[in-house]
């Protein structure tokens, strides 16, 4: 079975041709980095532009690649939510209409969801697992028990984890996005330099909160001359990332432990740094929990997770109707 995804939910333009749900055909990726950099973040407005010049090439490209035709397509797979709503209209809208000219069925697949099956794209997982999902947008814990079947067990209260990288990285001037700057300028700094904090929830074990780090980071910046601390922004950046990194292995580890699921998979964008797939795969290791993770390509936005979401989908039987609506605020 052919599966066409599209990805078009942010500030990545993505298209991808999936064999049986698991042989990656061709996976595009066009970024925008280039048009948002200069703003340090997204622009809404600007993404919806850039994904209506962007989404027919590269979905022509992923098609060429995959030397396969749009008549020769079995499913459509396109993310409908969550995202910027002038985003996710843009492929939503592309997909219905190939649907619609090719009767091809399509179905509308929640960004998440590609997150937290993107493991599949290279290796099987036993279920059930614990998914921590990182990314810009979202940081969250679920247990997913099967394709299709997942259950919310906390997230983010503020900030999300990638969120914070990319706010400390304007603070410090290091451009956008800044998970992956950071992760390579802390190569070079301590991780114990400065003792950043690492909040805790009350209320619940499992929820996360960024935004006091994010503070304490501005603070510390301020509390000190510009050409003190420039002159060290490489402890800066590894003493930041580890309290992210820390913030984020604990519950999950802890959740391993209390429902005895000891397998953990990694998810989104901030799965990709490489301090967290270390210390991760360390401290998995002397709990006794197997730790997947995804190739970073794979953790950061991208088509084939939404095929491979989609093409499980379909083979349940769903289909999806031509009024079927982005949503911005699509929960799983
Ligand atoms: O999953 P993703 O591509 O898009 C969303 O769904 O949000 O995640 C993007 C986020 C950005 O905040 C970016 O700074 C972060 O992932 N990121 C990283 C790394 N690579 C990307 N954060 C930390 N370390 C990295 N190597
Ligand atoms: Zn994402």
């Amino acid at each position: 079975m052919l599966t066409l995804g599209v990805e078009s939910s942010c500030d990545d333009t993505a298209a991808a041709v999936l064999l049986d749900g698991r042989r990656i055909l061709s996976n595009l990726v066009s970024s925008q980095d280039e048009v948002h950099g200069p703003y340090g973040g997204v622009v809404p407005e600007l993404a919806s532009r850039q994904h209506i010049r962007q989404v027919l090439p590269i979905m022509d490209e992923a098609l060429k690649r995959a030397g396969v035709k749009l008549q020769d397509l079995d499913g459509l797979a396109v993310t409908f939510g969550p995202g910027l709503a002038g985003s996710l209209l843009v492929g939503l809208s592309l997909m219905k209409g190939l649907s619609l000219r090719w009767k091809i069925p399509y179905v509308g697949v929640n960004h998440l969801e590609g997150h937290l099956l993107s493991i599949f794209l290279e290796k099987e997982v036993a279920f059930p697992y614990i998914a921590m999902l990182a990314s810009g947008g979202h940081t969250l814990l679920y247990v997913v028990s099967g394709f299709g079947e997942y259950r919310y067990i906390g997230g983010t209260q503020d900030d999300a984890a990638g969120e914070a990288y990319d706010k400390v990285a304007k603070l410090m001037g290091l451009g956008y996005p800044g998970g992956r700057v950071i992760d390579q300028l802390s190569k070079s700094g301590s991780p114990k330099a400065i003792p950043f904090p690492r909040a805790r929830i009350k209320k619940s074990p499992y929820d996360f909160s960024f935004s006091g780090l994010k503070t304490a980071v501005l603070q510390y910046i301020k509390s000190h001359p510009e050409e003190v601390w420039s002159q060290h922004k490489a402890d800066i950046a590894a003493s930041f990332q580890e309290a992210v990194v820390d913030m984020l292995i604990a519950p999950t580890l802890r959740l391993a432990d209390e429902l005895k699921i000891h397998r953990v998979v990694l998810a989104g964008g901030v799965s990709a740094n490489s301090r967290l797939r270390s210390k991760m795969a360390e401290k998995g290791e002397e709990k006794g929990v197997e730790v997947h993770f995804p190739s970073p390509r794979f953790c950061t936005d991208n088509a084939a997770m939404i095929a491979l979401a989609g093409y499980h989908s379909l083979l349940s039987g769903r289909r999806d109707h031509l009024s079927l609506n982005a949503d911005a605020d699509l929960t799983l």
